[in-house]
């Protein structure tokens, strides 16, 4: 392990003036090979991302989202097809145009997320979208490919990756990414198994590259925990499902206001692999796990196909669910993430 990376500094300084918050991010920041500076969070209304979700985001969030002042991303896979998913890329571009909202310092950049699997056959279509559209940061996912890394690095994007272990975040380290989003235990759709604090404190061992806390993360005091604990930013899924700009149906938005932790089954029966569903919605499926085979669909395109019931009719959720009691519209929900992240700023510098 290299010395400076041992003795980095905890990732991000916590300091409360008052109710202003600063966030020093600066001891993230680094070089590589082309010269290409880390992701930077500074200024953002927060370290956040609203997390890509299938069947969920849409460019009306993404664009709520940047516009309050958090990364605002979508999955591309959300359109069915590659031409649909440029004109979502149209559609953002110009909305993005207007800035940010009043009284929001800076208009945060936008994510797309790429599922870079073999049995996607939309890869190269929509990796030529993207590279022609210069979208600023790329999540990908089942799957660290260095020529896709590469390519958006040539036009100055950024490159973050989802890891469920280290060995996982080793190879995306391996192909150039510029952060690792570590998806902890309790996280909503295909969450893994590892719990947040050992997770984040072996990935900076590991690395001084961003890394962005996913899981189970639903109020500001969890984000300024996150950060705490050593992670430079966030990633939040299931508080934004229930916005009034997400995609999903308002049973599965009300559903989410009413269930909690102990209510979230993880499962590989329903998805290829295993993920987090909440039980109600299994029950209101006729869905009885003991009755059924091992494993969900082999493939992707049978998991994403219209025959398919995991996402669209089984509805997911991560841990962090209980925390979920209301449909805000994004601005409003980022104004009040920001309050508690300085309550808990607060605290810390009472310590
Ligand atoms: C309904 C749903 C769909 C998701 N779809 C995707 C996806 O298509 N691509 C992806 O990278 N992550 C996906 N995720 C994971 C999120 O990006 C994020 O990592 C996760 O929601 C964070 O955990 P939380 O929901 O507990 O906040 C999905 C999560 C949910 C809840």
């Amino acid at each position: 392990m290299p010395a400076a990376i041992a003795h980095r500094p905890i990732a991000a300084l916590v300091a409360a003036d008052g109710l202003a918050l600063t966030i020093d991010l600066r001891s993230t920041h680094y070089s590589v090979p082309g010269g290409l500076m880390a992701f930077k969070t500074d200024g953002l209304a927060l370290p956040s991302i609203a997390a890509p979700m299938f069947l969920v985001s849409c460019p009306r969030m993404v664009v709520a989202a940047c516009r309050s002042g958090i990364v605002g991303a979508v999955p591309s896979l959300n359109q069915r097809t590659a031409e649909g998913y440029e004109q979502w890329l149209d559609e953002i571009e110009a909305e993005l145009a207007a800035g940010p909202l009043p009284g929001v310092a800076k208009l945060a950049p936008f994510a797309v997320n790429l599922n870079v699997h073999k049995t996607n056959l939309r890869h190269d279509a929509d990796l030529a979208i993207t590279v022609k559209h210069r979208v600023p940061l790329v999540i990908t996912s089942l799957g660290a490919a260095k020529e896709v890394v590469d390519a958006i690095h040539e036009y100055g994007g950024h490159v973050f990756h989802d890891v469920i272990s280290i060995r996982h975040a080793e190879k995306a380290l391996a192909a150039g990414v510029d952060g690792v989003i570590a998806v902890a235990a309790g996280a909503g759709g295909h969450g893994g198994t590892l719990n947040p604090l050992p997770f984040l404190y072996e990935l900076r061992r590991l690395t001084d590259k961003t890394l962005i806390l996913a899981g189970a993360i639903s109020t500001g005091q969890q984000i300024a925990t996150a950060i705490v604990a050593g992670a430079d930013m966030v990633s939040m899924g299931t508080r934004f499902i229930a916005t009034q700009e997400s995609e999903a149906s308002a049973a599965y938005k009300t559903m989410l206001t009413q269930v909690s932790a102990s209510d979230i089954v993880y499962t590989p029966k329903l998805s290829g692999v295993n993920a987090n569903f909440i039980m109600q919605s299994l029950a209101a499926n006729g869905i009885d796990l003991a009755n059924m085979g091992d494993h969900g669909p082999a493939s992707m395109e049978q998991e994403l196909g219209p025959d398919s019931k995991a996402w669209r009719d089984i509805w997911s959720a991560g841990q962090g669910v209980g925390a979920v009691r209301d449909i805000p519209p994004i601005a409003d929900l980022v104004t009040r993430l920001r309050s508690e992240y300085n309550v808990a700023a607060t605290r810390l510098k009472a310590l």
